[in-house]
């Protein structure tokens, strides 16, 4: 598992920019399934086939939020934009590298308060240039943080855990998996952080009868941390809110009773902020079921993302034994 991960994270996918990461999955899951397809915005969708079931729709977003260049003085100084929730306070003092592979140290202007935090608007990229026609880098040039994959034992560390994690969940299901009550379509998702744009279309091709994001959540277990129960090492949570959705209660009772008859571990999530891909397929259409199987992380948004790799593993049970369990749903298909 971890070096599943660890292969997964070290790969650049900035939201809209996902084809390497992509690729990687494509060939790790080809054989594993029964048809592989890439939509027009580039999701992956892989179809395990069972006629007559249920169909259900696992995604977990491939993207990882980044930066775009919005402009090069003439000293070669980059100004950037962010691709998806990049907060200012993890910015100052870290690299980022490019697709091209060019890598950079994001500055900032001088600061008159010091104990305020600049905006991004007064910070810039600076990837070593001595003017703009030596600067490797143009308008448009899209990169992801540089901060290297971290084994700390129990606990990994990445600037990618959201939602690299909740893709190796979903690749590690298939392979461990042999039968399922439901025809499954695994979706790995694009421009997840811009805004869920990926799964919306997504859900709409796939038509689902039930789905369910795998996806991280944020923890309240560090020094005077958010006002929140999830903590690391003690179970995937099973959402029951955030800020873009309710999640359905019929699979909120699934998934909480599938896990205690298995003697997973798991947590009752309520976020109080941020959503996931789970909330597009549940506005799908004319609406359908939906639910998040998400992993607790601390950090998330911040270059260093630490999950418990027990959760990991323990989501990756709760998940197989899903697909075993009927949903209490009516279906159409
Ligand atoms: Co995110
Ligand atoms: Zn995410």
């Amino acid at each position: 598992m971890k070096e599943l991960l660890r292969t997964l994270v070290e790969i650049p996918a900035p939201s809209g920019y996902e084809s390497q990461v992509r690729s990687q999955i494509r060939e790790w899951i080809e054989p594993l399934v029964d048809e592989t397809r890439v939509d027009q915005l580039g999701n992956l969708v892989a179809v395990r086939k069972q006629t007559g079931a249920p169909r259900l729709m696992l995604v977990a977003h491939m993207d990882e939020i980044g930066l775009m260049v919005t402009h090069v003085d003439q000293k070669g100084f980059a100004r950037f934009v962010p691709l998806g929730g990049v907060m200012p306070i993890h910015c100052v003092g870290g690299r980022v590298r490019f697709l091209n592979g060019v890598q950079g140290v994001i500055g900032v202007e001088k600061n008159p308060s010091s104990s305020e935090i600049p905006p991004l608007e007064k910070m810039f990229i600076d990837v070593g240039a001595t003017s703009v026609d030596d600067c490797p880098i143009r308008i448009g040039d899209v990169a992801v943080f540089e901060r290297p994959f971290v084994d700390l034992g129990k606990r990994v560390v990445s600037k990618a855990m959201d939602d690299r994690v909740g893709v190796a969940v979903l690749i590690e299901a298939l392979r461990r998996i042999e039968r399922s009550v439901f025809e499954t379509y695994f979706v790995f998702s694009v421009q997840e952080e811009v805004g869920v744009r990926g799964a919306t279309v997504a859900a709409f091709g796939v038509e689902p009868d039930l789905g369910l994001a795998v996806d991280v959540t944020a923890t309240g277990d560090t020094p005077k941390g958010h006002r929140m129960e999830v903590r690391l090492g003690a179970g995937p949570a099973i959402k029951i809110r955030d800020a873009g959705m309710l999640a359905d209660p019929r699979l909120i009772q699934w998934m909480v009773q599938t896990a205690e008859k298995a003697k997973i571990p798991y947590q009752r999530e309520i976020l109080e902020f941020g959503g996931t891909d789970a909330r597009a397929i549940q506005l799908s259409r004319s609406g359908v079921a939906a639910g998040v199987l998400s992993i607790p992380c601390r950090y998330v948004h911040a270059p260093s993302e630490m999950v418990d790799i027990e959760d990991v593993e323990n989501a990756v049970k709760l998940l197989i034994h899903l697909l075993q369990t009927p949903a209490p749903l009516e279906h159409r298909h």
